[in-house]
């Protein structure tokens, strides 16, 4: 079959918050490319429930959004990186209502424009603004019409990225530069070429690598493993954010219980009824996430039950069906009636704080290629991510990369023909049970060695496994035609391995980051882990 290229200026891999978000804020004279390996819509983005932080009350301010996200960073946030996100908040907010999403919206709050804010764990203010509770819902659709409107913007659904196409695959050794992306069409089964003067890497979180999450299918962290395996820098891998409060249930296993059901006034509770987050910290149920987690860590262990309940029974029916219907109406389906009984609730892995490396236009150490989104570190976490921060950290570095683009759009020619994807080599997969079963082994040891608590064994532990099966599995990939699972499988394992090595380097308890053999914070570990591939070269200044 003859092999199909594609040539755009803009490739812009994954169609989430950061991914559309960034597709609609290009010229619409350049010729875009959007690539998702679902459908459109699928991806944590239309998941998202408690909201979008951002100041937009007068009783708010800049400073005190700032003050929250650094001290939920646990003093790991990049302080301009914080401001620089914060002070864009209201911006962006007023840029999605000008696409069309319709926010909640409550007469009281006059001093916010008439929309309701509700509130976070960290957040010491009502600052999150919100379509009910399925707050991505509204923007994911919002932006994926906007977007299949604009006659620039080609998408390519059921598509794959398995390998960024960068000047070494064209033996130039002087240039540094990506060129495009291998794409597995899963339709035809066909890797095709796509070639493009800017490529941008949306492609979410790699939460999938534990066994409980509440994310979808796809965060299997392919961007990040791919831009390592391309030669860029990533950080904090080893602070994985996993959510107080997801559904336990066998049918439910990656429902989430939004967070804002504890900012309405929901506590939490051991299955005798006791409240216990007053035990762990001041706060009590809006301590920052990395507190609760562990906390009901704690709990659950100790009793040794399977799930601890949240309760906002006595919140007013109505107002409990007004503000959470999706939750409210999720749970009825299962036979908990929310405004009756509380929820059986256990944590799950929920975020990837660390990422790529990229600068505050989101440029990465790869000229040519952006990171945007939960894919990207930018130092906005820190070592813990404050509650929705995420949405518009998407929004703010979409931005930035849409001015940088217009910025060096000049000095970036169409890149030369690539290489085709070769697979003379391999044959057709003969052993599925390789992917399958490793897959398995993999989330379920990284659950059990390198999940809320951790200690050096268990990480060494993880360590070992990790190494092993991804001999197994590169030997597999080199023999094989590639299909999905095997290539999520492949990024899982890389992505493993950088969360692994680096929260063995980091000997102390920060944020995300807790180990029984340092548990304290350490003044002189205050700075992020950074990981370089081999073969690193620093970009040049443009
Ligand atoms: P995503 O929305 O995950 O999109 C990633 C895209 O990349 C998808 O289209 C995917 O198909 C595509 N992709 C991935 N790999 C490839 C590949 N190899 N080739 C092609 N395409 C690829 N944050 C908040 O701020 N507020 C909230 O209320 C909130 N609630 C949340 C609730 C849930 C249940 C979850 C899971 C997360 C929540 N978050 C929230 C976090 C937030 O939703 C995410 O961090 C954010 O949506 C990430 O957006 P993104 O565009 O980076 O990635
Ligand atoms: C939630 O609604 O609890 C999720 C918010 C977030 O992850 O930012």
């Amino acid at each position: 079959m003859p092999e199909t290229s594609h040539i755009h200026d803009v490739l812009i891999l994954g169609s989430g918050a950061a991914g559309l978000s960034l597709a609609l804020r290009l010229r619409d004279d350049l010729s875009v490319a959007v690539v998702s390996k679902r459908e459109l819509s699928e991806g944590s983005t239309v998941y998202a429930q408690g909201g979008i932080s951002a100041v937009l009350d007068a009783g708010d301010s800049i400073e005190s959004h700032v003050q929250d996200t650094l001290k939920a960073g646990a003093g790991l946030c990049d302080r301009n990186a914080v401001r620089f996100v914060v002070e864009r908040g209201p911006d962006n907010i007023r840029w999605l209502l000008d696409q069309g999403v319709e926010f909640t919206r409550d007469a009281e709050y006059t001093s916010a424009g008439g929309y309701h804010l509700t509130r976070e764990g960290g957040h010491t203010h009502r600052r999150i603004v919100h379509a009910a509770d399925a707050t991505g819902r509204a923007v994911a659709t919002t932006l994926e019409s906007q977007v299949r409107a604009r006659a620039n913007i080609a998408l390519f659904e059921q598509h794959i990225a398995v390998d960024l196409i960068t000047s070494r695959h064209l033996r130039d050794t002087r240039a540094h530069r990506c060129l495009g992306a291998y794409i597995l069409n899963r339709g035809s089964d066909q890797v095709e070429t796509f070639r493009a003067r800017f490529v941008v890497l949306a492609t979410g979180g790699a939460n999938k690598v534990y066994l409980y999450t509440s994310n979808p299918d796809v965060s299997t962290g392919d961007g990040i493993a791919m831009a390592w395996r391309a030669g860029c820098r990533v950080a904090n891998m080893e602070f994985m954010q996993f959510h107080p409060t997801c559904l336990y249930h066998p049918q439910a296993r990656s429902f989430l219980i939004t967070e804002a059901l504890r900012g309405e006034g929901a506590r939490l509770l051991l299955p005798d009824g006791e409240r216990f987050m007053p035990r762990f910290d001041a706060r009590a149920e809006l301590a920052p996430r990395d507190i609760v987690a562990r906390a009901i860590d704690h709990e659950m262990k100790r009793l040794g039950t399977d799930c601890v309940y949240l309760d906002i029974s006595h919140r007013p029916a109505e107002f409990i069906i007004e503000h959470f219907p999706t939750v409210h109406g999720r749970c009825l389906e299962l036979g908990i009636d929310i405004t009756r009984s509380p929820i059986p609730v256990v944590p799950a892995a929920h975020y990837t704080c660390g990422g790529i490396m990229v600068d505050r236009h989101a440029r990465t150490d790869l000229a040519g290629l952006y990171a945007s989104g939960e894919t990207a570190y930018t130092g906005l976490h820190g070592a813990n991510r404050m509650a929705s921060n995420s949405l518009l950290e998407c929004l703010v570095y979409s931005e930035s990369v849409a001015a940088d683009i217009e910025r060096l759009m000049d000095a970036y020619t169409q890149p030369p023909e690539a290489p085709g994807w070769d697979e003379s080599r391999v044959t057709e997969p003969d052993e599925e049970v390789v992917v399958t079963h490793n897959w398995e082994e993999l989330r379920r040891f990284m659950w059990d060695y390198v999940g809320i608590v951790r200690t050096n064994k268990r990480l060494r532990r993880a360590k070992r496994r990790a190494d092993l099966l991804a001999h197994e599995v590169i030997e597999y990939y080199s023999n094989f035609r590639v299909g999905n699972d095997l290539l999520e499988l492949r990024n899982l394992l890389e992505v493993a391995d950088l969360i692994i090595q680096s929260a063995l380097r980091r000997r102390e308890s920060r944020g995300l980051h807790y180990t029984l053999d340092h548990l304290a914070k350490d003044a002189s570990q205050r700075s992020p882990t950074i990981l370089i591939p081999d073969g690193y070269q620093p970009r040049q200044r443009e």
